[in-house]
């Protein structure tokens, strides 16, 4: 995150002035995939890619926004009919939206911004744009009187309203919350969370990025999400009390097994297993127990490949590949459909898995994957 180049970009872009600039990083998630939006628990933290914006508001009611990366520049009004069709321009219109919604009185501003989280990577790229704006926002407008977590629910509203994903709150939650050397377990259906320090000793957390973009993933992360709404209609009828999956054991999904499709049984059950999932990994971690954080890695992506259904054979292979090379834990990691896995490496056998997964890889697919070591940093945050 280069705060000095983004300077160079917005003076030279606009009109020579500086304006104020904002941080917000992507996420990890150690285990507890798809089972934010199932009022279940997530266990993710910040990482030390993200995005960087600097902002002056300009005394109009238009934004000027300029994408750095993309070298691609976007002018748009404030209004609901406004939106404007670059689909990175809408993540900014939705979050200044969203803010208005809240009673922030939003007003014209120039920006640029630059990022380093890998797109299409499943680490949450769009999270850290809407959470840097949604912060910035809020400082700049609103007198910082929007809690933050209403500053995540802002840029998930943003996904839902303008950009067609009716995704969880995982990412913004991540990106807004995170802090150095901790992950942090958020209950999704409370909204209570606890900061774990990660430290593991003789340990490393690395990502191995298939380099297959999951950008097309909406609709079928939205079916996803469809599946588990149908199993929850269904059980309610003989326990009103269920509001979620999270609120389903597997009893009372097996009473409805012959009223719903057999893809929705198979979607419900990964999500019952993966929530419990999450528990056995805080347990084990409290008594420095990695060896069972690993095997719950590995049983998560059985069950994201096998009944969820989001991996894709560039992610089952990588997986296959950590096992073989005797990896502690790894699993196809975020949403699914591309990205990255996330392995648990024993320090020891850290070079000898990545080159192994670096060659095969190759080999099978014709292109490298990508290393991103994992460093558990800050979240939204203005940085000057
Ligand atoms: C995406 C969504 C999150 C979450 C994950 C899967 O990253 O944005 O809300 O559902 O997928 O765990």
């Amino acid at each position: 995150m280069d705060i000095e180049y983004v300077r160079s970009r917005f003076v030279k872009h606009f009109d020579g002035t500086t304006g104020s600039v904002y941080a917000s990083p992507g996420r990890i998630n150690l285990i507890g995939e798809h089972t934010d939006y199932n009022g279940g628990f997530v266990f993710p933290g910040a990482v030390d890619k993200g995005m960087v914006a600097e902002i002056k508001p300009n005394g109009t009611d238009k934004v000027r926004a300029y994408s750095i990366d993309l070298k691609d520049y976007v002018e748009f009004g404030l209004n609901e009919e406004d939106a404007p069709k670059a689909s990175w321009a809408r993540y900014i219109f939705g979050v200044c939206r969203e803010m208005i919604k809240r009673g922030v009185e939003v007003k014209g501003f120039n920006t640029a911004f630059s990022g380093d989280v890998p797109l299409g990577a499943g680490m949450s790229s769009s999270a850290a744009l809407e959470s840097t704006y949604a912060y910035a926002l809020n400082d700049l407008f609103g007198e910082n009187k929007i809690d933050k977590f209403e500053l995540a629910k802002v840029g998930q509203a943003t996904e839902h309203n303008y950009c067609g994903v009716n995704c969880g709150i995982m990412d913004q939650f991540a990106s807004v919350f995170g802090k150095e050397g901790h992950l942090i377990r958020l209950d999704c259906r409370s909204l209570e969370y606890q900061y774990f320090p990660f430290k593991p000793e003789g340990y490393r957390l690395v990502l191995v990025d298939s380099v297959v973009k999951h950008e097309l993933a909406s609709s079928a992360y939205n079916k996803r999400r469809q599946s588990c709404e149908n199993v929850v209609a269904a059980v309610q009828k003989k326990h009103p009390h269920v509001e979620y999956l999270r609120d389903c054991n597997m009893e009372m999904l097996n009473e409805v097994k012959a009223q719903i499709s057999e893809e929705d049984y198979m979607r419900a059950e990964y999500v019952i297993e993966e929530i419990q999932r999450v528990l056995d990994v805080c347990d084990a971690l409290e008594r420095n127990d990695y060896e069972t954080v690993g095997q719950k890695m590995y049983e998560t992506h059985h069950g994201m490949s096998k009944l969820y259904e989001v991996s894709c054979e560039e992610l089952d292979f990588l997986n296959d590949v950590a096992f073989d090379c005797g990896v502690t834990g790894s699993r196809v990691m975020g949403g699914g459909f591309g990205g990255c896995t996330i392995n648990l490496v024993k320090n020891e056998l850290y070079e000898t898995f990545i080159s192994t997964a670096k060659e095969r890889y190759k080999e099978k697919f014709g292109r490298s994957p990508k290393v991103y070591d994992v460093v558990i940093s800050d979240g939204s945050r203005k940085l000057c």
